[in-house]
């Protein structure tokens, strides 16, 4: 069954905007897009993610943070961090972030996002406008940073299923841009993504 089967059976149809794509990135000086940050906690997905937003409006982009930790205490605040949970997290962002972009907005995610099959669903969910983008740092140097203190209480048991420590991490194969933090400073970090956003959100 396809997804137009299935949408067919439940009686829906394709809605046809009024305004296109292409008038909406004329409008706006470029396009939509995607950004989909993921990373171990302490990697520094929120502190790029801030920081891109911050340059890119400041160039008069039109761009928005969906953070995990924010959207957790609203939109998804009935999820938790089982399996489950955590692919319900993932998909409700990637429709809403897709819905963002096909509104012409540049859409920065920061989720943990841990494993390959739940970031390659999202990826499905946004289509052409989806880039994937590995905040890289080890574990050790996320557990030394550990800015919010929930490492150490995860190895004291305090916290379950916590990823890196109690819960898997899987690594990215083919992001489109990878951003070593334990490499590069904060600034450096961010104008390799704001050269990333710009590249792929170009009017073409
Ligand atoms: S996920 O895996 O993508 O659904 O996670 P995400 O929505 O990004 O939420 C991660 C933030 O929630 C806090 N937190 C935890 N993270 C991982 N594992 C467990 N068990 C957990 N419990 C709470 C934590 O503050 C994460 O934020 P970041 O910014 O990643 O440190």
């Amino acid at each position: 069954v396809t997804q137009a089967d299935a949408v067919a059976e439940r009686n829906l149809h394709k809605v046809e905007h009024a305004v296109t794509p292409d008038e909406r990135a004329f409008a706006n000086g470029h396009r939509g897009a995607v950004l989909w940050l993921t990373g171990l906690s302490g990697a520094g997905k929120s502190t790029l993610a801030m920081g891109l937003e911050r340059i890119l409006f400041e160039r008069g982009r039109q761009v928005y943070v969906l953070d995990g930790d924010g959207v957790r205490q609203g939109l998804n605040g009935d999820l938790g961090f089982s399996p489950t949970d955590r692919s319900e997290n993932i998909r409700r962002v990637a429709e809403a972030a897709r819905l963002f972009a096909e509104a012409g907005m540049i859409v920065v995610t920061a989720l943990i996002s841990p494993t390959r099959q739940d970031r390659a669903k999202a990826r499905a969910i946004a289509g052409d406008l989806f880039n994937e983008v590995h905040v890289k740092a080890d574990l050790d140097t996320c557990e030394a940073r550990d800015p919010k203190g929930l490492y150490r209480r995860a190895r004291a048991g305090e916290i379950k299923e916590f990823t890196g420590v109690s819960a898997p991490y899987e690594e990215p194969e083919a992001a489109e841009l990878v951003v070593d933090t334990a490499e590069l400073g904060i600034e450096e970090a961010v104008a390799e993504l704001v050269r990333h956003a710009e590249r792929v959100t170009a009017l073409k």
